[in-house]
C-alpha cells in the first residue's frame, strides 16, 4: 500500500513537472473599461495553466497612444514583455519586424493548422517574405457611426447617409441644444478623418494614398480636409480633453447625436454599459462609406528575448484558437477572423459586422496601424494639429505629403 501511495505521489510530481510554471507578462492598452475581453482570455489561459503567474500589464490610452511609447522604451532597453498587443500590418512590420526584434511564428501557424483557418488577406497583412509575425485576435471595423435610435426620433432626424446629409441636419440638432457630432482627443479626430477620406476618395483612392499613387496634395485629397473642416464646425469644442469612452457617453446621454468610432464602442456599450444593440444604441457605416469596411486587427507577437518564451508560445496558441477567439470577441465588440467562428455567440451588432466583413470591399485603417508605416502614422497626429491650428486644407495636405516623402511612404 505504501509503495502504491509513493507511486501515486511520483506520478503527481511528474504531472506537476509537465505543467507550465513561471510567469507570463502580457502587455496591452486594454486597461479599465477596455479590459473585460482581455481578462476573459487571460482567465482561460490561467485555467489551462494554473501554475503560471499571469501578469496583465496595461498602459491606459485609447488606440495605444501611450502604450506604444512605453513599449518602445522597454524593447530598446532590452526588457521586452513576453507578448504585446500590436496592430496587424505596418505598425508591427515597419517597426519591430524591420528592426529584427520579433520571432517568426510560421511554425506555430503550421502546427496549429491556421494557414487554412485565417483568411489569406489577413495572413498577408501580418507577413513578410521572411515570416509571419503576429497572431490576430480580432477584426475591428473603424468606419461606424453610432447613435441612439429613440433620441434621433425625438429630435426628428435620421442617421445621415452622406456627409452632405449630416451637414444639412446640423442646424436642426443645434437649435435643440444637441451637439451634432462628438469627437475626442487627437487620435479620435484622425479616426473621423479616415472615414471622411474613404467617403471622399472611395476605396481605390484610399488605397492609392498608401501606395503613393495619389498625392496628399492632389485636389481630391485636399478636399477631404475641406469636408472635414465643415464637419468639425458641427462638433463639440472641448474635444481635446475627451477619451473615446467619454465621447461615446455623450451620445448615450443625448448631449450629442452621433459619434464615429471603431466597434470597440459596441463592446463598451454592451459589456460595460449593458445596452442592447438596436435598442440602447444604433449604428451604420459612417456616411458615404456604405459597402466599404475599414478594418484593423489587434494581434500579439513574440519579441526576441521574451523572458518566459514557452509560456508566451502557449498564450499565442490559445489566442488563435476558436475557443479563445469566441471568448474574447463577443465581449470586445470585434469579430473573429477565423473562418469557422461560431457567430451564434455574438450579438446583433457583431453579426452585422461579420456579414459586412464577408461582402464589403475591405480597406485598412491608418490610425490603427494597418496601412502606413508607424513613422507616418505617428506624425499624422502633427498634421492634425497643423490643421486644427490653421483650419487650412492646403497646409495640412502639404504637411502630410512632406511626411510621406520623408518616410518613403508606399515603399
Ligand atoms: C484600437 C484597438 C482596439 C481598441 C481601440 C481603443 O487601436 O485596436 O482594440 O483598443 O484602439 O483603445
Amino acid at each position: 500500500m505504501k509503495r502504491f501511495i509513493a507511486l501515486l505521489a511520483a506520478l503527481g510530481l511528474m504531472a506537476g513537472m509537465a505543467q507550465a510554471q513561471g510567469k507570463l507578462e502580457i502587455f496591452s492598452w486594454w486597461a479599465g473599461d477596455e479590459g473585460p475581453a482581455l481578462q476573459a482570455l487571460l482567465d482561460l489561459y490561467q485555467q489551462q495553466n494554473p501554475g503560471v503567474d499571469v501578469v496583465n500589464a496595461t498602459v491606459t490610452g485609447g488606440s495605444g497612444v501611450n502604450a506604444r511609447a512605453v513599449l518602445k522604451t522597454r524593447m530598446l532597453g532590452g526588457d521586452p514583455p513576453d507578448s504585446f498587443q500590436v496592430h496587424a500590418g505596418q505598425e508591427l512590420i515597419g517597426t519591430w519586424v524591420a528592426a529584427d526584434r520579433m520571432d517568426d511564428l510560421t511554425s506555430i501557424f503550421q502546427s496549429q493548422g491556421w494557414m487554412d483557418v485565417f483568411p489569406q488577406n489577413l495572413i498577408d497583412l501580418i507577413s513578410t517574405p521572411n515570416g509571419i509575425w503576429s497572431v490576430p485576435v480580432n477584426i475591428h471595423r473603424s468606419n461606424v457611426m453610432w447613435y441612439v435610435p429613440a433620441k434621433l426620433q425625438s429630435w426628428g432626424v435620421e442617421a445621415p447617409k452622406t456627409w452632405d446629409d449630416f451637414l444639412a441636419m446640423c442646424p436642426t440638432l443645434q437649435s435643440q441644444g444637441v451637439t451634432p457630432l462628438v469627437i475626442g482627443e487627437n487620435w479620435t479626430q484622425q479616426h473621423l478623418w479616415e472615414s471622411v477620406a474613404v467617403a471622399t476618395l472611395g476605396a481605390q483612392g484610399w488605397n492609392d494614398l498608401w501606395s503613393g499613387n495619389l498625392k496628399f496634395t492632389d485636389p481630391k485629397a485636399v478636399q477631404i480636409w475641406d469636408t472635414f473642416g465643415k464637419i468639425l464646425a458641427c462638433a463639440n469644442d472641448d474635444a481635446a480633453g475627451l477619451s473615446w469612452q467619454q465621447a461615446t457617453d455623450r451620445v448615450l446621454s443625448g448631449d450629442a447625436a452621433f459619434n464615429v468610432m471603431g466597434d470597440w464602442a459596441a463592446g463598451y456599450m454592451t459589456t460595460t454599459k449593458g445596452l442592447t444593440p438596436g435598442e440602447g444604441f444604433g449604428w451604420q457605416p459612417s456616411p458615404g462609406t456604405q459597402g466599404t469596411f475599414i478594418m484593423l486587427a489587434d494581434s500579439f507577437g513574440l519579441p526576441k528575448g521574451a523572458p518566459d518564451r514557452d509560456n508566451a508560445v502557449k498564450w499565442l496558441e490559445l489566442i488563435g484558437t476558436k475557443q479563445g477567439q469566441d471568448t474574447f470577441n463577443p465581449l470586445k465588440g470585434s469579430i473573429s477572423p477565423r473562418l469557422d467562428s461560431d457567430l451564434s455567440a455574438y450579438n446583433a451588432y457583431s453579426q452585422s459586422a461579420a456579414k459586412d466583413w464577408q461582402s464589403d470591399t475591405i480597406v485598412g485603417s491608418l490610425v490603427h496601424g494597418a496601412v502606413a508605416k508607424e513613422s507616418f502614422m505617428s506624425q499624422f497626429a502633427d498634421v492634425m494639429e497643423i490643421y486644427l491650428n490653421s483650419m487650412n486644407s492646403q497646409q495640412a495636405a502639404n504637411a502630410a505629403q512632406a511626411i510621406a516623402n520623408q518616410v518613403n511612404l508606399g515603399q
